[in-house]
């Protein structure tokens, strides 16, 4: 178990730790033993450690530290929402890519940003995987096309728009990018394409903050239902599956495209 207790030579009593902490348990006749029982309750969220001003929780084995930083207190001054609306608003997907593949520690830079994405329970059952071979990408894409034509009866609905991108794509389901992302879930639940979609949110938005474009792949989730192979080429185990594509832009947007606001009950918008 990572978190282990209490340093009380630091502790100075606030009680933050046990406010913050969903499952806590105090058990006062025990001179006040955090996380009684915790190797049946604690979820591994750390936010007792997140919290602590004397930092004075003692863990060990998650992997990775806490990380302090300035600004931490104050987000909005590290990211304010004007450049966050800029940041977002001119989000877009890439679907032309420069070949050209993206250096190692830039992709590791965006698959650690994902794994601090958030995850029901703080579960945390995504596996990873990123493949970059433009043979597999291929034969991924073959099969792809394949069970959304074959199995799924979708060549009415899709069929003409992969002939026309056979035109300027060797690999059509893919838009040639170099790299392509795939995240799995060991769950089979709605809940499991949650968090891979916020995971992968996590990843594209960090992609964008490195100069790199990237576009969402929902065919593969599709098709990964009804066709066990894809998720082997893939490389990942798991019930659900996720994707996107990454590399270098070869492209720029000189504005944001408009989207009409959706009506919000409860909240008039203009
Ligand atoms: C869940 C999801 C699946 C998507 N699947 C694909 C896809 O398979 N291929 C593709 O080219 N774009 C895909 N997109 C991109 C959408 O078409 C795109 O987000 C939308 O057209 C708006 O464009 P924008 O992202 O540039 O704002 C997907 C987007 C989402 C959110």
């Amino acid at each position: 178990m990572p978190i282990v207790g209490i340093d009380y030579e630091r502790c100075n009593g606030c009680r933050l730790c046990i406010q913050e902490c969903r499952f806590y348990s105090l058990d006062e006749a025990k001179n006040n033993v955090l996380f009684e029982d915790l190797d049946n309750m604690c979820m591994l969220c750390g936010h007792c450690i997140a919290v602590c001003p004397q930092d004075a929780i003692i863990y060990e084995d998650f992997g990775d530290e806490a990380f302090a930083f300035e600004g931490i207190e104050k987000l909005d001054s590290i990211v304010p929402y004007d450049n966050l609306y800029k940041f977002l608003r001119g989000h877009r997907s890439i679907r032309q890519y420069k070949k050209k593949e993206v250096p190692k520690n830039i992709l590791k830079k965006v698959l650690d940003l994902m794994q601090h994405a958030p995850t029901a329970s703080n579960l945390r059952y995504e596996k990873y995987a990123i493949v970059s071979d433009q043979e597999i990408l291929k034969s991924l894409s073959d099969e792809v096309i394949d069970t959304l034509f074959n199995k799924l009866g979708m060549r009415a609905q899709y069929g003409e728009s992969f002939e026309a991108r056979k035109k300027n794509y060797a690999n059509p389901l893919f838009h040639d990018a170099p790299h392509v992302i795939f995240v799995s879930s060991m769950f089979d639940m709605q809940l499991a394409d949650h968090n891979i979609g916020i995971i992968i949110t996590y990843g594209r938005l960090a992609a964008q903050s490195l100069g790199l474009g990237t576009c969402w792949n929902g065919f593969i989730n599709i098709a990964s239902q009804h066709n066990k192979k894809i998720m082997k080429l893939a490389g990942v185990r798991g019930k659900r599956i996720g994707a996107f594509m990454i590399g270098y832009p070869n492209i720029t947007f000189k504005r944001a495209p408009p989207r009409s606001r959706k009506p919000v009950k409860g909240l008039k918008l203009d």
